[in-house]
């Protein structure tokens, strides 16, 4: 069984991808956050953190999100020119600066955008496209017309996050919701959400044992073992876990401090870093890293971790 880390915007950057592949891997495929194009322009820097040169050994998924063809076409446009065979699209976003423009997981309440997008990827032979998505926007029923969709089309798979858009990142992932969206589908099929240990990947595994892969997010920023550990078939200990944190946190604080520009945006980087991580992390060090405005500061507290 595959695993995937998922796209997870202001977390996991190239330079992150690449010090986790290298430092705790585990990883079968990364994702990059989704790339938009926004009257017509594509941020360059999103385009920087999906180029090859900043992704090597990294086997990365560049994923995009749109609301239309009209948005797609120019996205897959700089895919293609940047050499990639691969492209995810993005049905799964709930944050309303998204779905107000009727992306990410807004596109499931309108069949006719979906149908559109996928016969444009189809057009695009060269790239093998798989889908990202939620269970609906605003009822499980969207989410089962789009599997009918995607069904009349050729996917590498999709993953389904079984929560609808409304719910953001409320109540439970529902298991019930993922079967039936997974019968439906002629697709191989992953599933997402709220995977924070070794155990929780056996229970998803034994739940549906011919899934082809489990994405996690959030589990792997706060365990950055986690995937590794699996593979291992051991937990790792406290020390052993934080003893990896410390080792992508010194890869990382070096690139910040070199390519960020003041103290504020270094120890934004880092924070967002440590944000996931508090369980892993002494009470009033987290506080500290997390509090701090001096750099000097910072890096007294990451030393008491050591
Ligand atoms: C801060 C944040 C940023 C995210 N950015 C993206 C994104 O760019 N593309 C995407 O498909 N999903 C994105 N997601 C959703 C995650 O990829 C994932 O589907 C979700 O967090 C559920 O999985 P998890 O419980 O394993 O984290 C984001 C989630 C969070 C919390």
């Amino acid at each position: 069984m595959k695993l995937f880390f998922a796209p997870l915007q202001g977390y996991t950057d190239h330079i992150y991808r690449s010090i986790h592949n290298e430092v705790a891997g585990g990883i079968d495929e990364y994702f990059s956050p989704f790339v938009r194009c926004d009257g017509g322009t594509i941020r360059n820097k999103d385009l920087r953190d999906i180029a090859p040169e900043s992704n090597c050994g990294v086997a990365l998924v560049p994923q995009v999100i749109a609301a239309g063809t009209d948005e797609l076409v120019p996205l897959l446009a700089v895919i293609e020119q940047a050499g990639y065979s691969r492209v995810d699209l993005n049905l799964g976003c709930p944050f309303p600066l998204q779905t107000g423009r009727g992306r990410g997981v807004a596109a499931l309440a309108n069949p006719d955008k979906v149908e559109q997008m996928m016969q444009e990827l189809k057009r695009h032979g060269t790239l093998k496209a798989s889908v990202k998505m939620r269970s609906g926007f605003t009822s499980a029923d969207e989410g089962l017309k789009t599997i009918e969709i995607l069904n009349d089309f050729d996917l590498e798979y999709i993953t389904i996050h079984p929560r609808l858009g409304k719910q953001q990142y409320k109540g439970e992932p529902d298991s019930e919701v993922f079967r039936q969206m997974k019968e439906r589908s002629r697709h191989r099929t992953v599933y997402n959400g709220d995977i924070t240990s070794p155990d929780d990947i056996d229970r998803i595994a034994s739940l549906f044992p011919d899934l082809y892969g489990i994405m996690i997010g959030r589990g792997l920023l706060a365990r950055p073992t986690l995937a590794k550990e699996w593979r291992e078939g051991r937990e790792y200990s406290e020390g052993e876990r934080l003893a990896t944190s410390l080792e992508m946190h010194r890869r990382l604080y070096e690139y910040a401090c070199r390519t960020l520009q003041g103290d504020q945006q270094v120890l934004a980087r880092m924070q967002a870093f440590w944000e996931y991580q508090k369980p892993l992390v002494d009470k009033k060090i987290y506080k500290r890293l997390m509090k701090t405005a001096s750099l000097r500061n910072y890096e007294e507290a990451v030393r008491s971790l050591e």
